[in-house]
């Protein structure tokens, strides 16, 4: 006597049968796609590339050799186990003293020691993905909702939405402007909401923004934080990429912002996710952080931080590399270099046939340009080439509509989870699919498509454009989307 799935979702929750975990969209189909077909250089070389991963993994040598010189910082060497004890027992919210001092230090030192923060006001929480819900859940009840800039990371559809019962209401921007945040798409979004009387309780930013690559300027920020002051409501500053900022404008965090004389703000309503997952590359770590101005909003956080602590074994190795200042400075230096000359020598090959990118400076993607080649200007176009492109090209890269972006044709590639060899096939991918499978590394079946590129290609070199203006414009499966769900 068996019992069918429909029986099964009978018995769980509202929340277990609804989809909020957002796993059936096109981003992690891609995801599905690496799994069931890995590239190895070797084992796989015709297995697909995963360029939807936004993971930092180019500066591992570094971290390995603070580690060989640090064997006092695990607690399971001979030179650590001494404290194995103490830290196997440690169970209080507030986090070790040392850990919440370090990552403080750590914030600071990479918004350029412009700003300090407090030690007492950070609150653990597993990785930003946990520290999303957490917020969510201190300053919206179930039905209320947050206003997010398009495009944004499909992550927060289920952070903050899934088990919060919190809405999600996008504030349109378009490429014509760069998608800049503006104060009008900001007041229409508003006015939408109240008039379907929704009650708006904040607006959600990522700074620098993923998917874009691009970090918000001064003066953007400042109407920012006068539109949520105005307004009454909570502003949500995601900072995870901080750190990835590898060339001008150098980064500005909204600490710096509610710091400047002339700007009227209440602090009380600004609150800053981080974690370590994209600027030290560790989101295995979950090392996730809520920082906020509001005391009230310090306590109730640490409160229910309960849910989703940092082990006290990755709080003690974190704390100790954390408080090294000199490393952590030349990690910061050097990863940062690392990142511009991988950025650079992506971007260029991808110029040299004919496809742009927003123009950016952090991030470890980029936003490319694909809208000359969509047959026309529709969400089906666009997911006919996405398909095209995982299939024929065996590039695992996310579509725009996965982030929301209203205009179809923009893919974020991720650049920087694998080596230089493995972006040099990639890219030797692009070219072959261009030029007619010369060089095919991989199979190039659908001729239209390969067409299609070739005519973009013709028409960017018909205009004497080189590199377009955007020119300056995981679950039960190990590795499936349902575990790695978040990047
Ligand atoms: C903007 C943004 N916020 C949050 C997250 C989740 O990060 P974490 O691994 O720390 O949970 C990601 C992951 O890609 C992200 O891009």
């Amino acid at each position: 006597m068996g019992f069918s799935l429909s029986d099964q979702h009978q018995l769980l929750s509202k929340i277990a049968n609804n989809d909020g975990h957002g796993e059936n969209s096109s981003y992690f189909d891609g995801w599905k796609a690496y799994d069931s077909n890995p590239f190895h250089p070797i084992q796989n070389p015709n297995g697909v590339i995963q360029m939807g991963l936004a993971e930092n993994q180019l500066c591992f040598d570094l971290i390995q050799e603070w580690i060989k010189r640090n064997p006092k910082a695990s607690i399971c060497t001979a030179e650590g186990v001494g404290e194995f004890k103490d830290i196997a027992i440690f169970q209080d919210y507030h986090g070790l003293p040392d850990f919440r001092n370090a990552v403080a230090n750590f914030m600071g030192r990479v918004r350029g020691g412009r700003v300090t923060f407090d030690p007492d006001r950070i609150v653990m929480s597993g990785g930003a993905t946990g520290a999303h819900e957490l917020i969510s859940f201190c300053l919206a009840d179930p039905g209320d909702a947050f206003l997010v800039p398009t495009p944004y990371y499909p992550g927060f559809d289920r952070d903050l939405r899934w088990r919060t019962g919190v809405q999600l209401l996008p504030v349109i921007c378009e490429s014509s402007n760069d998608f800049k945040i503006t104060k009008a798409a900001l007041e229409a979004a508003y006015e939408k909401a109240q008039e379907a009387n929704i009650k708006v309780k904040g607006l959600l930013i990522t700074n620098p923004s993923n998917p874009l690559g691009t970090t918000l300027d001064r003066e953007t920020l400042k109407s920012l934080v006068s539109f949520i002051n105005e307004k009454s409501i909570h502003l949500i500053c995601d900072e995870i990429y901080a750190a990835t900022v590898f060339s001008q404008p150098k980064f500005i965090s909204i600490s710096e912002i509610i710091l400047e004389e002339d700007m009227e703000c209440n602090p009380n309503l600004i609150h800053i996710v981080y974690s370590l997952s994209k600027d030290m590359g560790f989101p295995g770590f979950r090392v996730g952080i809520v920082y906020s101005y509001n005391d009230e909003v310090v306590k109730i956080a640490r409160k229910m931080s309960s849910f989703g602590l940092v082990s006290t074994q990755t709080q003690h190795l974190i704390a100790s590399m954390l408080l090294d200042d000199d490393f952590v400075e030349s990690f910061i230096g050097e990863s940062a270099k690392r990142l511009e000359t991988r950025h650079k020598v992506f971007t260029w090959g991808l110029s040299q046939v004919g496809i742009g990118c927003l123009k950016s400076n952090a991030g470890l993607f980029v936003w490319m340009d694909l809208r000359r080649l969509l047959k026309e200007s529709t969400v089906e176009a666009e997911m006919e080439l996405w398909r095209a492109i995982i299939k024929d090209v065996k590039l695992n890269v996310s579509p725009g509509s996965s982030f929301h972006c209203l205009e179809p044709g923009w893919f974020r590639v991720c650049f920087a989870n694998m080596d230089d060899e493995t972006m040099e096939v990639a890219l030797r991918r692009i070219r072959a699919f261009v030029f007619q499978g010369k060089e095919v590394e991989a199979p190039v079946k659908n001729k239209r498509w390969r067409n299609n590129l070739r005519l973009s290609f013709s028409l960017k070199f018909d205009e004497g454009v080189m590199t377009p203006r955007m020119m300056s414009p995981h679950s039960p499966i190990p590795h499936s989307p349902l575990v790695r769900a978040r990047t």
